[in-house]
């Protein structure tokens, strides 16, 4: 396989679990968080992980050492200069996302692909960010990595054919399924899983039903693994935020604006689990 190093961009919820993958698959993985704190935190989340796996009988302890010898972690771009492929999986803002790329273009080699996990921004205006726009794409991982099996793989005008076959052969060999898909605000998925999530908001809005009864009622009803409002905690009610105004900005339609709850929600710190508190308690 041409990728043989990856480096993953930010080391959150999303970042922690696709080095993770990346480094169970056998390929040396190298995360860069802001700060010190910040990577340490990530960190902290994949020994977690993987401490979980080996508890639970499906990694052995000596495969989890393998592992984490395979794993790195800077506060540096430096360290990403001679990674194959660099996923970026930083917070969903356009501009902290372009001086990323920018200050990642000054360090990578020449033959680097680099991929955005981005839920809602476009890719083209991304890779148009970097002197590379022939090798950017975007790898849309779902959350948790290590479960969800599928990785949308986005390509623009101008991703090369050879850069494409790279990226799945990555997907495939990190046990993912990728699924191709058009550069448009939020993809597959998003399009549709979005408007719902928001509608979901709208209806406790306007008391159609309790957090708990909504919940239960689309998991029972509809055989969903969770409910909307566990699924929102899950996810992040600030990333849902970002993700809603850019996609209300993309398209201009009610269905993607962020309703008045949610931003309060995001005013007052409620995050869900990352925070402790969302729609419902969680214990850190
Ligand atoms: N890391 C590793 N493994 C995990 C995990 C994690 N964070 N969370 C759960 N698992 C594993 C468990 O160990 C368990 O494995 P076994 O069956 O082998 O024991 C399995 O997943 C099922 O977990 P649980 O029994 O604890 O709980 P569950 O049956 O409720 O499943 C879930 C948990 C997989 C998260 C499930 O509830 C689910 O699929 N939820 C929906 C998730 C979803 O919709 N994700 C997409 C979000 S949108 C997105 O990601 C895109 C975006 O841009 C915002
Ligand atoms: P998060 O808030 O959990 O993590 C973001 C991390 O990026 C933080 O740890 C932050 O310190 C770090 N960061 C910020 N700027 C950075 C920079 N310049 N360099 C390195 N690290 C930086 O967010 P998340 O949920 O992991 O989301 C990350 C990306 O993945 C976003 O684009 C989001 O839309 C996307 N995404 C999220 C989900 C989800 O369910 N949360 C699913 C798919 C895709």
């Amino acid at each position: 396989m041409a990728i043989r190093k990856v480096g993953v961009l930010g080391c959150g919820l999303m970042g922690s679990g696709i080095a993770e993958v990346a480094a169970k698959a056998g390929l040396e993985t190298v995360v860069r968080e802001l700060n010190q704190g910040f990577l340490d935190k990530g960190m902290a989340r994949i020994h977690g992980s993987l401490a979980k796996a080996v508890e639970k009988g499906k990694l052995a302890a000596e495969e989890r050492d393998a592992v984490l010898g395979r794993l790195s972690g800077s506060t540096g771009f430096e360290a990403l200069a001679d990674c194959d492929l660099v996923v970026e999986a930083i917070v969903e803002n356009l501009d902290e996302k372009k001086s990323t790329y920018a200050a990642l273009d000054k360090v990578a080699k020449p033959g680097a692909i680099f991929a955005s996990n981005t839920s809602s921004l476009t890719v083209t205006q991304l890779a148009m960010a970097t002197s590379r726009p022939e090798r950017f794409v975007g790898l849309h991982f779902f959350n948790p990595v290590p479960v969800m099996k599928l990785v949308e793989v986005v390509r623009t005008l101008l991703t090369d054919e050879a850069v494409l076959a790279d990226v799945n052969e990555f997907c495939r060999a990190i046990g993912k399924t990728p699924v191709a898909c058009k550069d448009n605000s939020g993809f597959i998925v998003n399009r549709l899983l979005v408007p719902y999530l928001l509608d979901a908001i709208r209806a406790l809005e306007e008391g159609v039903g309790s957090v708990a009864d909504i919940d239960e009622a689309m998991k029972l009803g509809c055989g969903y693994p969770m409910g909307p409002f566990t699924l929102l905690d899950f996810v992040g009610l600030d990333t849902t935020y970002y993700i809603a105004n850019i996609m209300f900005e993309e398209y201009r339609e009610k269905r993607f604006a962020p309703p008045p709850l949610l931003k309060q929600m995001v005013q007052a710190g409620r995050f869900g689990r990352k925070s402790g508190r969302g729609f419902y308690e969680h214990s850190r």
